[in-house]
């Protein structure tokens, strides 16, 4: 693979400052973003003095922790604008996030807002590899889901050649490939297995086409995964993280050249770990919930948002800001079976040690009696479909998921094809236990 390492100049000021500058200009944002939520906002006004907080008490960036957290369902709380903090008539688009449940969650953005979101997108696919002129396969879903529109606005102020395809008809995402000869992918890393086995299936050599950088998010995955593709398209498959409560795609991405986990760009966005539990604020370096402060955002800034994504933060590597780990699950996605804490990421690592299967899962929880059993679901390999083939994989799949994870599971080796597909994020629990 090509070495993509960024070229003198290419990187913007601030992605080399000096952690005090970064610092520096974290505070006097912090600062700002804090006021204008007070005074602008009467849901954080409201919430601050209900806390006994005030903009005024944060001199420190440490001082940050002595504010309430907000969470999803303040957003649903106030649906649908209630949190904006500027006028109706300033805000120039909106996102959602569908949710599984009850109302969306709606976000908006000013004009400016938008304009800080592409940046920081350009910056990312910048990190991933992407450089002015390249041609930009946007297949993250269009519409209220903020993969598409973010990708495409982000890949433009990069001044990319934007392809919004959209996700979905999977047939027409191998011709347009084929034809248009895109460098780089935006898309989740689910829906790009979708695609590999496309092209397997119409007969093209994936290692032969124009890809040479993924960016892959929306979803947590693995870096045997990273592997798997990187191995199946001869491309680079690099990290996105973002939620829209947030802004979107490009809160965080991983560098090219060191795929070490995320920078966080972090002057647009504060983060902190914090104990799930006890919302307690922990060092650098240790595993909890990831939560975020807005540090730019005009129409719904947001103070800390408390994520459920689970990470730890780390020093800066490949840049001068700090990096988040891959994501391990979602803490609303961990499965406690039999009192062990299972995540879908656990299991995907172990499906891909085995050759005789494909990289397709799901997961489906039941319950008989009193006790919880998981069975996971997965796809017998092309060319390892026979029963004894499948009797192999499924004894090995079980042992290293019990080895490693130490868990007993059953597992269901289907025919290639027979695990549900989505263009999009992949729905990875089923959890078919009675409620209640
Ligand atoms: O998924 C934004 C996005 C679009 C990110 C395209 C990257 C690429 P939401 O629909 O609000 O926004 O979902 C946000 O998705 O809290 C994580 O749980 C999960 N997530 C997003 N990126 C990653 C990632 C978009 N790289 C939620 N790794 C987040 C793991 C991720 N999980």
């Amino acid at each position: 693979m090509e070495d993509l390492s960024p070229r003198p100049g290419d990187l913007e000021p601030i992605e080399t400052a000096s952690r005090d500058e970064i610092s520096a200009l974290q505070l006097t944002r912090l600062k700002t973003t804090l006021a204008h939520a007070y005074a602008n906002s009467p849901f954080y006004r409201a919430k601050f003095d209900a806390h006994g907080v005030h903009p005024d008490d944060l001199k420190t960036l440490a001082d940050l922790s002595k504010f309430p957290f907000t969470v999803k369902t303040d957003l649903r709380d106030t649906y649908p604008f209630g949190m904006f903090a500027v006028p109706q008539k300033d805000i120039v688009r909106i996102h959602a996030s569908s949710g599984t449940t009850g109302k969306p969650t709606v976000v908006g953005y000013t004009k400016k807002d938008i304009d800080t979101w592409a940046g920081v997108v350009a910056r990312s696919i910048r990190a991933s590899g992407g450089r002015p002129g390249d041609i930009v396969h946007v297949a993250y879903g269009y519409g209220l889901f903020t993969g598409g529109l973010g990708a495409h606005y982000g890949a433009e102020k990069l001044g990319c050649t934007v392809v919004p395809i959209s996700g979905g008809m999977t047939e027409r995402q191998i011709t347009l490939i084929e034809d248009f000869k895109p460098r780089i992918i935006m898309v989740t890393p689910s829906y790009m297995l979708s695609i590999l086995d496309e092209f397997r299936r119409a007969g093209i050599d994936p290692r032969e086409t124009s890809l040479a950088v993924g960016i892959f998010g929306a979803e947590p995955w693995t870096n045997a995964m990273r592997q798997e593709i990187e191995q199946a398209f001869d491309m680079h498959a690099v990290d996105i993280y973002g939620l829209s409560e947030v802004m979107g795609p490009g809160v965080a991405n991983e560098c090219v050249e060191t795929k070490d986990g995320l920078h966080i760009w972090e002057d647009h966005f504060y983060p902190e770990i914090i104990d799930p539990v006890t919302g307690e604020v922990l060092p650098d370096g240790s595993e909890g919930e990831l939560v975020f402060t807005s540090l730019t955002k005009e129409a719904l800034p947001i103070i800390r948002y408390r994520t459920r994504d689970l990470t730890r933060l780390l020093p800066g590597t490949a840049r001068s800001m700090r990096r988040m780990e891959k994501i391990t699950g979602r803490s609303d996605d961990m499965i406690i079976l039999r009192g062990v804490n299972v995540f879908p990421t656990q299991v995907e690592e172990q499906i891909l040690k085995c050759k005789g299967l494909a990289p397709h899962f799901q997961i489906e929880l039941t319950r008989s009696g009193r006790m919880d059993a998981m069975t996971v679901k997965v796809e017998a390999a092309l060319d390892h479909t026979s029963s004894e083939a499948r009797a192999h994989a499924a004894k090995e799949l079980a042992h290293h998921i019990k080895s490693v994870i130490g868990v007993s599971t059953r597992i269901d080796v289907g025919d290639p094809g027979s695990v549900e597909r989505s263009a999009g994020k992949a729905r990875r629990v089923i959890d078919n236990r009675p409620k209640g």
